[in-house]
């Protein structure tokens, strides 16, 4: 089973991708795999986002796919039923998170303050989403955190886009970003998957460290 770090090593993007219609998981999936993007934060925001995480699981197998958008106990067992390989959390209570390690798959909590990183830390977890990365303070406050804190790797989501994505991965604790640029919903809902594809081949000039 891959740890939250490896989850973070798998692209310099993880696409946060929402789908109304499950029809669409699969294609939109194999799109971003088509172009070189092999993992998706699934949010859980859709009536019918359970299902498709499982059609991507099942169906989509060289994808890594995750459930963004855990916000209670029962959401992370629910996905990790559907067959979700990662859980994702826009902010962190000390019960949920609780709850979310004992699933027993990698977990990437959401953080946006110093005592908040603390708090995961003390769980023993040094893999982190920095939520809402560009409103919370941008690469600025992510470098400053890297002071008194650097073994804490971070995925910073919201507002980060394909411009300002390179600000983020140059800082020694980001291994990777986090947004919803590469499935814009107009895309989606055109069923336009070579336009995802090609999205996803424009993260190719990103680095990680
Ligand atoms: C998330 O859940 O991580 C965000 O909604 C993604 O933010 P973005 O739409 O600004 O990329």
């Amino acid at each position: 089973m891959a740890d939250a770090t490896s989850v973070l090593h798998v692209s310099p993007v993880i696409p946060v991708v929402t789908i109304e219609d499950p029809q669409h998981a699969v294609p939109v999936a194999r799109a971003l795999a088509d172009g070189g993007v092999r993992i998706i934060e699934l949010t859980l925001r859709t009536d019918s986002a359970l299902e498709s995480l499982k059609l991507i699981a099942n169906e989509v197998p060289d994808i890594l796919v995750g459930a963004g958008t855990i916000l209670t106990p029962g959401q992370a067992d629910a996905a990790a039923s559907a067959g979700a390989q990662f859980l994702v959390s826009p902010g962190m209570t000390p019960s949920l998170l609780d709850h979310m390690l004992q699933v027993g798959i990698p977990v990437l909590p959401g953080v946006a303050t110093v005592g908040e990183v603390m708090a995961v830390l003390e769980r023993g977890l040094t893999a982190m989403k920095f939520f809402p990365a560009g409103p919370a303070g941008g690469p600025d406050y992510l470098s400053a955190i890297g002071a008194p804190i650097p073994q804490v790797q971070f995925c910073p989501t919201g507002g980060v886009t394909l411009d300002s994505a390179p600000g983020y991965l140059s800082l020694a604790n980001v291994t990777c970003v986090g947004g919803s640029w590469l499935t814009p919903r107009a895309a989606v809902e055109a069923e336009d998957w070579q336009r995802i594809t090609r999205l996803a081949q424009g993260t190719a000039s990103l680095r990680q460290h």
